[in-house]
């Protein structure tokens, strides 16, 4: 009687687990309509992946260097600029990240004349946007280009059954870099400036922004389309959430607790019952 009542309580429990991690999955996935006709970004190996995953600071830097350079002429990244020296991202020196910031020009204001002036941009300033608006991006671009803030988190995609099903016990989250990656790779004709296999119906209003060689590395790593692609998806994830290593580290502190708040139960549990049953509790 014990047994059945308790295969059947963990029947219903894995199955109501099962129910409730496909509604939520197939949440993102209806809300994307037309997503059929794009190719599904292949999966990439990231530093950051997984339970134990960790960012690589020179990948971070070098991934910052391409935001700075390319990105940022259109594209806005709303953070403080001393956010790249905290622990668990890039990592910049304190003085490194006071030097970025002061070779900004920051609005500010109004002064006691009660005009706005620009001053030189400090650590606690947001990064600020090369344009005034998004009107103005708009004008200038055809589409005012999406914020970056979170967009390695925003983008996602179809991955299908059965993969939507294994994707939360593997683990897999990296979405977002994956389809980043996939889109700068993507511009694949050479009369069409515009097309691009990964976008949703193919037509984008960003022109390739990255070739070979457009950024000068000094850290001896390749020049290549494929590499600023895959460290600009990389700083763009750590964006996204700059704390992800602190999480991760906590998620995993908070595991090996359970395991043992499991065991310390599981013990308890048998002391309890073999008191009240003596020695029937084999039948358990
Ligand atoms: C010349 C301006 C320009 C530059 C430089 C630029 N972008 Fe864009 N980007 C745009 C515009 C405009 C859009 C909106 C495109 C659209 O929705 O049709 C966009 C959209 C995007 C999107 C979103 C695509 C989607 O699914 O909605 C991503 C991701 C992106 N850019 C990444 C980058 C990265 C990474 C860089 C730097 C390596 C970069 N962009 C440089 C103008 C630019």
């Amino acid at each position: 009687m014990t047994f059945r009542t308790h295969t059947l309580g963990w029947l219903t429990a894995a199955a109501a687990s099962l129910l409730l991690s496909a509604s939520l999955l197939s949440v993102p996935v209806s809300a994307q309509e037309g997503a059929h006709e794009q190719p599904t970004p292949a999966r990439q190996s990231w530093t950051f992946a997984g339970p134990f995953g960790k960012f690589d600071r020179a990948q971070l830097q070098r991934g910052f260097q391409v935001y700075k350079e390319v990105c940022s002429n259109c594209h806005s990244l709303s953070i403080p600029f001393r956010t790249l020296a905290q622990p668990g991202g890039p990592e910049y020196s304190e003085a490194q990240i006071k030097a970025l910031a002061a070779s900004y020009k920051v609005k500010d204001g109004p002064n006691e004349a009660g005009e706005m002036f620009e001053r030189a941009g400090r650590p606690s300033d947001n990064f600020p946007w090369a344009f005034a608006n998004e009107q103005a991006a708009a004008a200038a671009l055809g589409k005012s280009p999406p914020e970056m803030n979170l967009l390695a988190k925003a983008r996602k995609y179809e991955r299908g059954f059965p993969l939507f099903l294994i994707d939360p016990f593997i683990q897999y989250q990296e979405l977002g870099p994956d389809y980043i990656y996939a889109l700068l790779n993507g511009y694949s004709k050479a009369d069409d400036p515009n097309y691009n296999d990964y976008y949703p119906g193919h037509k984008i209003a960003m022109g390739a922004p990255l070739s070979d060689g457009v950024v000068t590395y000094t850290d001896g790593s390749p020049q290549t389309l494929q590499q600023y692609a895959k460290d600009v998806a990389s700083f763009l994830y750590w964006a996204a959430e700059p704390s992800m290593e602190a999480r991760k580290k906590m998620g995993f502190r908070v595991m090996v607790f359970l395991i043992i708040f499991a065991g310390l139960l599981y013990f308890t549990k048998k002391k309890v019952w073999a008191d009240v049953h003596g020695d029937a509790v084999t039948t358990h």
